[in-house]
């Protein structure tokens, strides 16, 4: 950490509704890769998390539940930030700040505001609305050269890339402009119920969605329950989208080619290979479900950690937070 010479990673997930295996294999598994090559701060963004009207005591267990998992995922905070946002005040105070250099239109144009406004007519709120601007505060308050990120959220790292260059233009350099970074190696997981939609933790049925922390033989069982697609071969084409999901589930756990895979159950039928889909799947997060047992249950060092990374992160945010007011004339 702190080694001038690495390139800084930020990113956050929110606490809420566990992770899936989506959110593993497509990103979470990745930030524990990136460690090795760079300066990472990750975070349990909670304060996102109030958009959506949240039970008080649920949240307050899960982004604790949620810190937990990523420490048993992989994150290790001895070479890396690991805090909760809401634990680092300069997370709202630079928001506000950049609200004031983000436009309405930019905002109205957000197609997950729209989405969401849309599903949630009921609690259409400004924090829904300005969501994006404290992504915003929460990349650039760490000077941050890349953002792993999904491609859901792609359209929320360009309005944060255009809020820095606005600012560094009217006021000089003060913000590093991120790129976005897509590993090589991410897997799109999609419903194991309709797999031409990608896997979501808010799905109401239970059986489209693997989570990190569903018991070993549910796990088997939700495989052997996957939509598969007419015939009985194992091939990824386009139109078998229901095999080629749970082949790419497999080759991201196994690191097998999809020729490997397709000559691995030659002769062999959906049953058989959703099975073996299950088992490895079960397999490969039984460690992390070891390990989150083990965090969650020390209650001492789950708290020095995030102790420990918030103020680590506060201490690197108030130097940009103080850059930006001295620039403003707010100091
Ligand atoms: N909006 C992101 C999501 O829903 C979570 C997030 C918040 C984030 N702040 C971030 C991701 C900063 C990357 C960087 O997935």
């Amino acid at each position: 950490m702190a080694d001038e010479n690495k390139k800084r990673v930020f990113s956050g997930i929110q606490p809420t509704g566990g992770f899936t295996l989506g959110n593993y294999l497509g990103a979470v598994r990745n930030w524990g890769v990136l460690q090795d090559e760079y300066d990472c701060i990750y975070s349990v963004v909670d304060l996102h998390s109030i958009t959506v009207r949240q039970d008080p005591a649920t949240l307050r267990r899960q982004i604790r539940e949620s810190a937990a998992l990523l420490l048993a995922c992989g994150v290790d905070p001895e070479r890396s930030i690991l805090f909760i946002q809401g634990d680092v005040h300069q997370h709202a105070e630079l928001s506000w700040i950049l609200g004031c250099y983000t436009q309405f239109g930019e905002l109205s144009r957000m197609t997950q505001f729209k989405d969401k406004s849309q599903k949630h007519p009921e609690n259409v709120n400004g924090g829904l609305f300005t969501y994006p601007v404290l992504m915003a505060a929460d990349i650039l308050l760490y000077q941050t050269d890349l953002v792993p990120i999904g491609a859901d959220q792609k359209q929320h790292l360009e309005l944060a890339r255009n809020i820095a260059e606005r600012f560094n233009g009217v006021y000089g350099q003060t913000f590093v402009v991120p790129d976005g970074y897509f590993p090589k190696v991410a897997a799109r997981v999609m419903s194991l119920q309709d797999p031409t939609a990608k896997m979501s933790k808010s799905d109401e049925n239970t059986n489209a969605k693997i989570m990190l922390l569903d018991d070993p033989d549910l796990i088997v069982k939700k495989f052997r329950r996957a939509v598969t697609d007419s015939g009985s071969e194992i091939r990824a084409a386009e139109y078998k989208p229901g095999v080629t999901n749970l082949m790419s589930i497999y080759s991201a756990c196994t690191g097998k080619t999809f020729e490997e895979i397709e000559r691995e159950f030659d002769g062999k039928g959906y049953g058989d290979f959703k099975t073996a889909v299950g088992e490895t799947v079960r397999d490969m997060l039984k460690p992390i479900q070891e390990r989150y047992a083990v965090y969650l249950s020390d209650k001492e060092q789950l708290n020095g950690i995030l102790k420990s990374g918030a103020e680590k992160a506060s201490y690197l945010a108030s130097k940009t937070l103080a850059k930006a007011r001295r620039k403003i004339g707010l100091d």
